[in-house]
């Protein structure tokens, strides 16, 4: 497809949604048909394909078993960490899914009742999600590296029946046990789930409470396995928490029917993968890539899905993705641009990866956080084959920006992830709502409707949703992320609007952790802001004003405020760069001037702000960062 094809395309997308994705949902098998492809009854609440129903872990797995594909590889499990390769097909794993559901129904698991999985990378976490799927339970997923108190609240606002968890993941360097992480949780929550299902595994089995924790492969042994139940196409399928400006993390809902529809959609269009190809998403299942496209867009699409539980470095060595491409067949990598970093400064001259037949790998796909070109260029000339950046957030559940493989690709610009996929109808705003001229930077909005497969709400929160996101701009979702479009309507991502940042892909609320900091005894007032980092994109730094009085080592104060965020938050939060300062600059309204403080650091030119307080505030902060080490 050539740009004036791929134009006319999106536009028709855009100008008839109806047609464009009641086209693509008769790739869904559908238990009864929807009766409006898109309900605009109510709105700004828009619901995709109202009155259909189906069963998504049908269209996943037993689909795919009724069509002749029951012997195929459905997951391959690769683990350098455990030294394991592991490989189920899809009558394997729709067997294994109806037990395990199976053990849900036992447990008193129905229809509408969540059930929250904070689990490593392995198969048992996607045959938990699959269960909960094929009895119309809504999963939520918290990921591994959330320690306790996230993990509560995230418990507290689903109130699940069942928690499912698993003995332990593990990390290159050392084994992270879970169940004390779930254990410190559960005596947090208000919402006590009455029980607690626990994979163990033998590199560190868990003590199990007596009446409230119940070992898996127990309860699977005398469990009898349930079938798929038939649920409206507007019911959550999931809620996926993620951060928001402050440190109670939002609920985003994804719906069943239009997720569906968007996800297998995706695959063939944007991904180019046909089934029994292999695709193979390095995230990991507690973000929403992993929810898209380790656990159910490559299975609805009847391609093999990799689980990887390893790093990009250091398991064992920086040919580690190389050699599972190769491996596994693998036809499309996604994975964030901080991995390519990772193994581009490990193997500069890409000598590992230059051990591996590559013949299979088609695409490499990044998002997740700003692709810089350099990582761009390194990866396409050393793989020789397209490097595609792509823009999505955990809001929109699949891509706003692509370059659609499946409909032809477009010419690569390095910088931008392309133009909007079809669905999107991406505009910049200025202050005002007005429409920004090519090259000038703005607020980066979709026009309403969204697509299908986008959030129709927050868990239990109409009302913040609207609040967080369509009330900016009347008819308009904001993303948050600030940025602009090019002659060509090409996209580039400049930075967020909100205090959110991207740490080696993963998403964090600098908010939360200033939340943790001020509550430190010492800590009178607190600044985190994402400074540039040549590894992870962006890594926090925190700033600190003691209280009056107090005379302890900044050493030791610094010390117990990074301990404080990763026993809080989670080593997640890389949280390593911290500083005592005697005053934080401000504007005269008494607000920090973080942006001010992140130019700072990165070395970036910057004005002081006409509305500072006191402008010799920036000398000590310039001071304090060179202690540190930054600018870089
Ligand atoms: N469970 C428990 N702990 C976890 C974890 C999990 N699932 N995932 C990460 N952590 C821990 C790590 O062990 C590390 O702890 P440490 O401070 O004790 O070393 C910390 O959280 C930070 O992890 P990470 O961000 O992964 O950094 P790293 O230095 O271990 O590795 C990269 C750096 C670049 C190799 C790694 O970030 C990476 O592979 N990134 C890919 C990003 C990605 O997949 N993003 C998802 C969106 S597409
Ligand atoms: P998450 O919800 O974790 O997927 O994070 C979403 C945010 O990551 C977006 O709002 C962007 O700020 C950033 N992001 C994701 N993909 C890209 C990309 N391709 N280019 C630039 N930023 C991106």
């Amino acid at each position: 497809m050539n740009v004036a094809e791929y134009d006319a395309l999106h536009r028709r997308a855009i100008e008839d949604p109806e047609v464009f994705w009641g086209e693509a949902a008769k790739e869904i098998d559908w238990d009864r048909p929807w009766v409006r492809v898109l309900d605009d009854s109510n709105q700004p609440f828009y619901r995709w394909f109202t009155g259909g129903r189906l069963n998504t872990c049908y269209n996943a797995i037993d689909f795919h078993v009724h069509n002749g594909r029951g012997d195929q590889t459905a997951v391959i499990y690769d683990s350098p960490v455990t030294d394991t390769v592991r490989k189920i097909t899809f009558r394997e794993l729709r067997d294994e899914v109806a037990r395990f559901a199976g053990v849900l129904r036992e447990h008193g698991v129905g229809s509408g009742d969540r059930v929250v999985i904070y689990m490593p990378m392995i198969p048992e976490s996607l045959i938990a999600v699959m269960a909960c799927a094929r009895i119309g339970a809504i999963h939520s997923v918290v990921f591994g590296g959330f320690a306790s108190e996230e993990l509560a609240k995230r418990i507290d606002d689903a109130k699940p029946r069942l928690v499912v968890s698993a003995s332990c993941g593990i990390e290159a360097k050392r084994i992270v046990e879970y169940k004390p992480l779930l254990d410190g949780a559960l005596e947090m929550v208000e919402a006590k789930p009455r029980h607690c299902i626990v994979f163990q595994r033998p590199q560190a089995t868990a003590s199990l409470i007596d009446g409230r924790d119940l070992d898996w492969d127990s309860e699977i042994a005398k469990a009898q396995p349930a079938d798929c139940v038939s649920v409206e196409a507007t019911d959550p399928l999931y809620i996926l928490y993620t951060s928001g400006t402050t440190g109670i993390p939002k609920g985003v809902v994804r719906d069943h029917g239009g997720h569906a529809v968007a996800i297998k959609w995706t695959m063939k269009n944007i991904y180019d993968v046909e089934p029994g190809d292999v695709y193979w998403s390095a995230s990991d299942i507690g973000w929403v890539v992993g929810h898209s496209y380790i656990l159910y867009g490559p299975l609805l699409a009847g391609c093999a899905t990799v689980i990887y539980e390893g790093k990009p470095v250091g398991t064992p060595d920086p040919g580690a993705f190389w050699r599972v491409i190769s491996q596994h067949k693998v036809k499309v990598l996604f994975t964030a641009p901080t991995a390519i970093r990772a193994i581009k400064r490990e193997d500069p001259n890409a000598e590992y990866m230059s051990k591996y037949d590559l013949s299979c790998f088609k695409y490499l796909f990044l998002a997740g956080e700003r692709c810089d070109p350099d990582t761009l260029n390194w990866a396409s000339e050393h793989l020789q084959v397209p490097v595609i950046d792509h823009w999505w957030q955990t809001e929109t559940g699949w891509a706003i920006a692509a370059n659609c493989a499946g409909l032809g690709l477009l010419p690569i610009k390095p910088g931008s992830p392309t133009k909007p996929a079809p669905g999107w109808d991406v505009r910049v705003l200025n202050e005002s709502g007005k429409e920004m001229p090519p090259g000038q930077i703005g607020h980066l909005a979709v026009k309403l409707p969204l697509p299908p497969g986008s959030l129709p709400t927050l868990w239990n929160n109409d009302e913040g949703f609207v609040h967080s996101y369509l009330s900016e701009y009347e008819g308009y979702y904001t993303t948050a992320d600030a940025g602009y479009k090019d002659e060509d309507g090409y996209v580039y991502i400049m930075a967020r609007t909100d205090d959110i940042i991207n740490v080696a892909g993963h998403r964090l609320s600098t908010g939360g952790m200033e939340e943790v900091l001020a509550s430190h005894a010492d800590v009178a007032e607190c600044a985190v802001v994402g400074v540039a980092d040549q590894l992870k994109g962006e890594i926090p730094a925190g700033f600190v004003v003691l209280k009056a009085g107090v005379d302890r080592s900044e050493r030791e104060i610094v010390g117990e405020l990074i301990q404080k965020i990763r026993e809080k938050i989670g080593p997640v939060a890389s949280f390593k760069v911290a500083t005592v300062v005697k005053r934080l600059p401000k504007t005269r309204s008494g607000k920090i001037l973080r942006g001010t403080i992140k130019k700072i650091a990165d070395g970036v030119e910057y004005t002081t702000p006409p509305t500072i307080d006191d402008p010799a505030i920036l000398d000590e902060i310039t001071e304090a960062l060179k202690k540190l080490g930054y600018p870089k």
